[in-house]
């Protein structure tokens, strides 16, 4: 059994970590920190856990989770796990950690300063820690300690993306994104526009221009451009959108496409998405007749693509659906687990979405 801990326990992607761990067979919970709910049951902020053996939550010590734990998964706001990442893995070297928040997940430490506004004071933890985009890294992860889950918006980006870079078919600096969120995106400590009055019947973009993710997204998919040999840095316009969803992530985007000399169609490009997805299970390319929607994906690992030639312009539209708390964090989280220990990706995670 993998000895697990979570910490942040409390918030929304700490609280979906604990309901996927606990239908998966290889896992015993031993430490869930919370601050502020110390020494609680996890039932009492968590109702649907009445019944279930779990450990009460607790402070935050790091020679405990170094003594307690085989893996670690951190849940918390960003700048709260580089701290003490490094103490650690000096008490437990063969500590596995998984931040689900954004603390290892830009390899230029410069870019804290500048999207998250504080100075990355542990730059190390940054050369060393694997982007955990499952589909795309499963080899370099199964070899990692460090895994920097990515982002909820990214995860949905750039799988929708990918194939595009990857083969050069659009122009790098002309993709544009537009992206809605559920409310839980935003954890469960939150001001007062998210408030049941001020975001039900309601929708509003927010970040604008500034939002922390837009680095991410670049930073990886100028990556995939360069493994596919294409040396021009994506550059990217992204605008989220607040929607009145409990869950749920959906991604609109467009960009021209290259001069290839070839007329592409939707059944082609749909094909080349196909292919390069092949085998990974958690990515599912819709045939043309279908449009991603949130539904289809809640409370699932899966996320729903779908593209379209758009000939009149001489563009692409690519569209994805994730949830937000699953293949956006503790989902894509778990698969990355599975893989550091050997599993098979899936395990714990083939429940199907919920509908309605
Ligand atoms: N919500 C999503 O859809 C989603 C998706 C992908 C990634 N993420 C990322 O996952 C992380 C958690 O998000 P969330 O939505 O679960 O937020 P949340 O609901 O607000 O929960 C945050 C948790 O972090 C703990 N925490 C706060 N400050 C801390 C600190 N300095 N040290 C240790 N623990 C601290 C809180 O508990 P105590 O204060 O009681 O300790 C709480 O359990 C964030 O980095 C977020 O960006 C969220």
């Amino acid at each position: 059994m993998i000895r697990v801990g979570i910490v942040g326990a409390s918030g929304y992607a700490g609280g979906e970590l604990i309901r996927l761990l606990v239908g998966h067979e290889g896992v015993n919970i031993t430490v869930l920190v919370s601050r502020t709910h110390a020494g609680k049951p996890v039932a009492q902020v968590y109702p649907g856990y009445y019944g279930y053996d779990l450990p009460h939550f607790q402070e935050l010590s790091v020679a405990e989770l170094a003594d307690r734990c085989d893996l670690l998964f951190v849940a918390a706001p960003s700048g709260a796990a580089w701290p003490w990442i490094e103490d650690l893995i000096s008490m437990n070297p063969e500590i596995k950690i998984i931040d689900i928040g954004s603390d290892l997940r830009l390899k230029d430490p410069l870019l804290y300063q500048e999207w998250y506004g504080y100075v990355h004071g542990a730059p190390e933890l940054l050369c060393e820690s694997v982007y955990g985009l499952t589909e795309l890294y499963a080899e370099d992860i199964s070899n990692a300690r460090l895994v920097a889950n990515p982002g909820c918006y990214p995860t949905a980006t750039i799988l929708a993306f990918a194939p595009l870079v990857r083969f050069g078919v659009v122009r790098m600096n002309s993709i544009i994104v537009n992206a809605l969120s559920g409310v839980s995106g935003a954890g469960r400590t939150v001001g007062q526009g998210y408030h049941f009055p001020e975001c039900n019947e309601n929708m509003r973009a927010y970040g604008l221009l500034r939002h922390r993710h837009i680095p991410e997204i670049e930073q990886e998919l100028t990556a995939i451009a360069r493994i596919g040999g294409h040396d021009e840095a994506v550059n990217l316009s992204f605008t989220p959108h607040l929607v009145p969803l409990n869950r749920g992530i959906l991604v609109t985007g467009y960009a021209d496409f290259r001069d290839l000399g070839v007329s592409l169609e939707t059944s082609g490009l749909t094909e080349v998405y196909e292919s390069f997805y092949e085998g990974k299970k958690f990515v599912r390319i819709l045939p043309p007749a279908e449009i991603p929607q949130t539904k289809a994906v809640a409370g699932s690992n899966y996320c729903d693509i779908s593209v379209r030639v758009d000939e009149r312009t001489g563009r692409v539209l690519v569209m994805s659906a994730i949830d937000n708390l699953v293949k956006g964090a503790a989902g894509q989280a778990l698969q990355n687990m599975n893989l550091m220990f050997g599993e098979p990706d899936d395990k714990g995670l083939t429940s199907a979405p919920l509908w309605p």
